[in-house]
């Protein structure tokens, strides 16, 4: 799903690179934890994935796409398929629960019914049924995160990233945040977090990626915290391989077809989340589970309002 392949960003204007000569893989799926102090990388390699920066070397891979051939005017459909989360939450003042959530689905040109129908089930998916004509000012700041979190999922984007969501919250309330993008996960996306909270990454016994200085120094498989994590081993297939280049696919440009729905990776447009099927929140996060979350992923499916 996400592939960096020795990347390093330099800014310009700066000596030692932000991220220098990175290599990870996120199959589709995993939920992945970026940690490490602040200036360490974690926001370059989050707007790396999100094409807001370019790298200055190396290869990155994203739902398919190789990044640096992808061309401008592709940019939009790649970010369509990346729902973003922030420390500083960013919704609307002047809007409610519902407009926030709703401009996310207006903005791609979505219909009022499947607006009226995906808001209330994606505001009750992250626990804010009922709360729908409140303004931000009138939420807590858990509360505003969670309407963040609907608004960064309400199209089921494939991969979510959180870019420290939980530093302005408190610890109990992060759990909770956290909790909920684990919830997200299981419905098939792939969560990425960055976060220098070392009691949440402790609780959710996930993937860990380490950065120090821009460097990859560590990276471990959700381990047994008892016997300790043990060391990621790379996988030998991608689960994102990049289409081939050839005379089979019609548009070469970044080896992305555009006629082709289901070259859209695993966005799943026409897939309904039922929400009493998820499991409920932090009651089982210790349990064990096959990769990929409870959910069978269905196939992309246009639909007219996309
Ligand atoms: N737009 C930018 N221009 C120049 N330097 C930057 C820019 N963004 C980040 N940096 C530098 O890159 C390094 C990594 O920053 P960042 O990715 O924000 O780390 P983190 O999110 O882990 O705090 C820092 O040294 C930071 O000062
Ligand atoms: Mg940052």
């Amino acid at each position: 799903m996400i592939l960096f392949e020795n990347v390093t960003k330099t800014y310009p204007r700066t000596t030692r690179p932000a991220l220098d000569d990175v290599s990870l893989e996120i199959p589709r799926g995993e939920f992945a934890f970026v940690v490490g102090t602040s200036g360490s990388g974690k926001s370059t390699l989050m707007q790396l994935v999100m094409k807001e920066q370019d790298a200055t070397r190396g290869r990155i891979l994203v739902a398919g796409r190789e990044l640096d051939r992808l061309p401008e005017r592709k940019v939009p459909a790649l970010r369509r398929e990346i729902g973003c989360v922030f420390q500083d939450f960013r919704l609307l003042p002047n809007k409610t629960v519902f407009q926030n959530v709703a401009y996310a689905l207006q903005v791609l040109g979505s219909s009022r019914a499947r607006i009226r129908q995906t808001v209330p089930e994606t505001l009750e998916l992250v626990g804010l049924a009922g709360m729908e004509k409140r303004l931000p000012h009138q939420l807590s700041g858990g509360e505003q995160q969670r309407v963040a979190i609907a608004r960064a999922f309400v199209n089921r984007p494939p991969v979510l990233l959180a870019d420290e969501p939980t530093g302005n919250l408190d610890p109990d309330t992060s759990l909770g945040i956290v909790q909920l993008l684990d919830r997200i996960n299981r419905t098939g996306t792939t969560v990425v977090m960055a976060t220098h909270d070392t009691v949440t990454v402790n609780a959710m016994r996930k993937r860990v990626i380490r950065l120090d200085r821009g460097v990859l120094v560590s990276d471990m498989e959700a381990g047994d915290y008892t016997t300790g994590s043990i060391p990621r081993v790379r996988l030998d297939e991608p689960d994102e391989a990049p289409r081939p280049l050839g005379a089979d696919t019609p548009d070469v440009a970044d080896g992305f077809d555009d006629a082709d729905p289901t070259a859209y990776g695993d966005g799943d447009a026409g897939a309904e989340v039922d929400s009493d099927a998820l499991p409920p929140i932090g009651r089982d996060a210790d349990e064990p589970r096959p990769r990929g979350g409870i959910f069978k992923r269905h196939k992309a499916v246009q639909t007219s309002d996309r």
